[in-house]
């Protein structure tokens, strides 16, 4: 079964990045994407947050697009993310955003500094005015040496209780870079990692991907930082709750998160018990990339996908 999830995965997301079935896809619009996203504007996000609020779950914007290569649509990612945590601040709530650094300029050269670096200040600066909060997502394995630089530059530049990361169970190198951050006290968000990436780099299986990821929450917690345990696993989910209370940590010291959409009875289920949890909120209009990975993650969604189409 572990084998089969594994094959499909990757299989789905080669097809996925095909252009024709890209166009196909694309085409078929919000009918398709709606399950996993909020709406396309900063509004619809809104109300989404308001909606989960009345049973107790957070929420944590992400505005849709990725890898973009030119200055133009970098900057006009970021002016609507500032714009998002305005409305937000303005709708009475407190911003919570994820970005993902290649949506708003990484790796592109600007006056000799990085555009991704430069808007990334922009963000962050603008959460903690509004005593809100940044997650850097996490994105393919040639991004990960540059995303923990500037994170550990914008921890010690705007504080941790304003800015986190994510890492990666599925990467050879994870335990590694989590130990590396213990001294920043890092607010870290801990997944198993979404995209297509050789053996070279991360691991293929996936009960050993299980395994690293429950060693690496384990850590953290024990080191004593704040935990963004990101899965719908609910073994894990479950394991984790285990080992709270076998070693005394305070429930104040973690939180579940989960992505909008899925799994929304369990994200109940653990805001009825008292535990904090925050669904991640997707909105905008470039949902294809974000969408194929939904998909990638069970065989299931590709039938919905199918049905959909047909
Ligand atoms: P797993 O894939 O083992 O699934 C466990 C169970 O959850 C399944 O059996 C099914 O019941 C349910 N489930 C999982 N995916 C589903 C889906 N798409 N539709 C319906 N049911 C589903 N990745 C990354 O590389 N960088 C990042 O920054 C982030 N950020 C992030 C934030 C948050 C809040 C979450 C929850 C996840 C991410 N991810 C991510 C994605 C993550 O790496 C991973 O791909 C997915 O969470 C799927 O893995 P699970 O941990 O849910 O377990």
């Amino acid at each position: 079964m572990s084998q089969f999830d594994q094959l499909y995965r990757q299989v789905a997301l080669s097809v996925a990045t095909h252009p024709v079935v890209e166009k196909v896809v694309s085409k078929q619009g919000w009918a398709l994407a709606q399950r996993f996203v909020s709406g396309e504007s900063a509004e619809d996000a809104i109300e989404a947050i308001k909606r989960l609020e009345q049973s107790g779950i957070l929420g944590n914007l992400d505005l849709l697009g990725e890898f973009v290569t030119t200055p133009e649509p970098a900057n006009q990612n970021t002016e609507l993310i500032l714009q998002a945590m305005d409305k937000v601040h303005a709708a009475g709530l407190t911003p919570y955003n994820s970005i993902k650094l290649s949506s708003i300029g990484q790796g592109q050269q600007i006056g000799g500094q990085d555009l991704g670096d430069v808007n990334a200040r922009r963000i962050v600066a603008r959460a903690k005015q509004y005593g809100g909060f940044v997650n850097l997502d996490m994105e393919d394995h040639p991004r990960v040496d540059e995303t923990l630089r500037l994170f550990r530059e914008l921890v010690q530049e705007f504080g941790n209780q304003h800015v986190g990361t994510v890492l990666q169970a599925y990467l050879h190198r994870t335990e590694e870079d989590r130990r590396s951050l213990d001294d920043l006290k890092p607010n870290l968000r801990i997944v198993k990692g979404a995209y297509l990436e050789p053996e070279s780099v991360a691991m293929q299986d996936k009960a050993e991907i299980d395994a690293a990821y429950r060693r690496l929450v384990y850590e953290h917690l024990q080191a004593g930082n704040y935990c963004n345990v990101a899965t719908h696993d609910h073994n894990i989910i479950y394991d984790v709750m285990h080992f709270e209370l076998a070693h005394g940590i305070p429930k104040s010291q973690f939180e579940f998160q989960l992505l909008y959409g899925i799994r929304e009875d369990l994200q109940r289920e653990l805001a009825a018990q008292g535990y904090t949890v925050r669904s991640y909120i997707p909105f905008g209009k470039e949902w294809y990339g974000y969408y194929s990975r939904r998909i990638a993650e069970r065989p299931k969604n590709v039938l919905f996908v199918l049905r959909g189409l047909i």
